[in-house]
């Protein structure tokens, strides 16, 4: 059945027209053409379609549009503010940790509702907490020196504000 949602999506409203069984994950890429939120398995297991519901990262291609509406949605689109990068993402390239990039931005996403929930992660927390996050070619360990590097980074502004 189709039915007109409002979707918020980067801090804004998107009134569209959905099927019922369209998938967040459809919705964001056909639809308002957000291009980061990448489709891999398509069954909730790799990560790639990663986006921030209400802060915590999930998988698009495993919801149904039609149930978040309400929800505050994120995609890497929503992180920087156009012109720079932000700061995991700068972490990310400073630590050549990403080659083809397919999961670059649901790792990013990831990482950013990590560092808000627990700003000093330890070792382990990190693994468990990227543990939904898969990457097929960069090293895990060049991953998990960004996640320091964007951690520092975000310690440092928060003295500044
Ligand atoms: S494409 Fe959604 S988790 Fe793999
Ligand atoms: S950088 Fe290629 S899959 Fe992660």
């Amino acid at each position: 059945m189709k039915r007109e949602i409002t979707l918020r999506v980067n801090n804004k409203d998107e009134v569209i027209v959905i099927d019922d069984a369209d998938t967040l994950l459809e919705v964001l890429r056909d639809r308002l053409k957000l291009w980061s939120v990448r489709e891999s398995c398509g069954v909730g297991a790799c990560g790639s379609c990663t986006v921030l519901l209400d802060g915590r990262p999930a998988s698009s291609c495993f919801l149904l549009a039609a149930r978040t509406t309400g929800h505050d949605i994120v995609t890497l689109e929503g992180l920087g503010d156009g012109a720079e990068l932000h700061y995991i993402q700068e972490a990310f390239v400073s630590q050549r940790a990403l080659q083809c990039a397919y999961c670059t931005p649901g790792f990013i996403l990831s990482v950013k509702a990590l560092l808000d929930e627990t700003p000093e992660p330890s070792d382990e927390e990190i693994r468990e907490y990227l543990a939904g996050n898969l990457c097929r070619c960069a090293g895990y360990a060049d991953i998990l020196r960004a996640v320091r590097v964007a951690q520092d980074k975000k310690k440092s502004l928060a003295f500044k504000e």
